[in-house]
């Protein structure tokens, strides 16, 4: 059945444990929606469960790399909720996991082992697409659905020494346009929600900046997984929201607006030429 607000909607939320996913995971329980949290680090999720209420938060520890487990994600949110109507792609591992000291010591492709390459791009980009894939018969039944990826900001995609988390997100990245695309008339939007810029998490390593506070918090993500994961934004598919954009002193549609653009690059440089197009077709 279609959700008709927020506290209707049964979400899963990967990475829940970590430092955006326990915001976006405290913020949708809050704002009344049930989640199904799930995350590698059973310790942490346990303790997120600890620090919000019974009844609207379930916990399942699991590697999503294993398409029996994204399966198991899926099955064990219907089993708690009944239904399953988001997912937010939002786990993921970074370039400290090759490096901890990336950040001043770049990390150049050559060093790069093949396992790790591997590792890090089935991590973000191969397990978003498997949830996505066992999420979406839940989706297409209620004729409702919203899947909500966190890439990361476009230069980050192309920045030497980002050997393979900027692939790899980018990866993420031209998957959403083209999710949003196959599923047009659907009543499933496919968007992608970033901090806007390095994000006071333990992703970013100690030394990348001396100031914690100066950066950008983790708490920028809670308005807009609000409005994503709810019916107010129907409609809304295809584009990439910057948390750090978005105004909370704006209506929620004003600040969509502001904090948003189309995902991925379509727009942008030379296109090429399709069979067909000069004929205008
Ligand atoms: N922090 C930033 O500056 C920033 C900026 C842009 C995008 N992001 C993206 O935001 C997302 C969340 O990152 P974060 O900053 O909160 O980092 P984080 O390290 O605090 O959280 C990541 C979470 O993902 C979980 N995880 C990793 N591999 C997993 C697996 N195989 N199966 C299940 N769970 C797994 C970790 O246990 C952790 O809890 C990531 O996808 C990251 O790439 C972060």
């Amino acid at each position: 059945m279609k959700p008709e607000n927020l506290s209707q909607v049964v979400a899963i939320v990967t990475g829940a444990a970590g430092g955006l996913g326990s915001v976006m995971t405290g913020a949708l329980v809050e704002g009344g929606a049930r989640v199904l949290a799930a995350d590698v680090d059973r310790g942490a999720l346990d303790a997120l469960a600890g620090r919000l209420p019974d009844g609207r938060i379930a916990v399942h520890a699991a590697d999503i790399r294993d398409p029996e487990a994204c399966a198991g994600i899926v099955a064990r949110a219907v089993s708690e909720f009944g239904a399953v109507h988001a997912l937010v792609n939002n786990a993921g591992i970074g370039q400290s996991s090759i490096r901890p000291s990336y950040y001043v010591d770049r990390v150049r492709f050559w060093e790069v082992t093949d396992e790790r390459w591997r590792t890090i791009v089935e991590t973000n980009a191969m397990a978003p697409f498997m949830l996505a894939k066992a999420v979406l018969p839940h989706m297409r039944e209620a004729g409702w659905g919203r899947i909500v990826n966190v890439t990361t900001s476009l230069d980050t995609m192309t920045r030497p020494g980002w050997t393979p988390y900027g692939p790899s997100k980018a990866a993420l990245e031209a998957s959403t346009a083209i999710w949003a695309g196959d599923l047009e008339g659907t009543g499933v939007t496919v968007n992608v929600l970033i901090p806007g810029g390095p994000a006071n998490t333990a992703m970013v390593p100690p030394d990348s900046s001396p100031d914690r506070e100066a950066m950008i918090q983790p708490s920028v993500m809670a308005a807009p997984i609000r409005w994503l994961l709810d019916p107010a934004s129907d409609g809304v598919t295809g584009r990439r929201f910057l948390g750090v954009r978005w105004d909370p002193s704006l209506p929620p549609e004003e600040a969509a607006e502001t904090a948003s653009a189309p995902a991925a690059w379509s727009g942008l440089g030379q296109q090429a030429r399709w069979p067909g197009q000069d004929r205008g077709e």
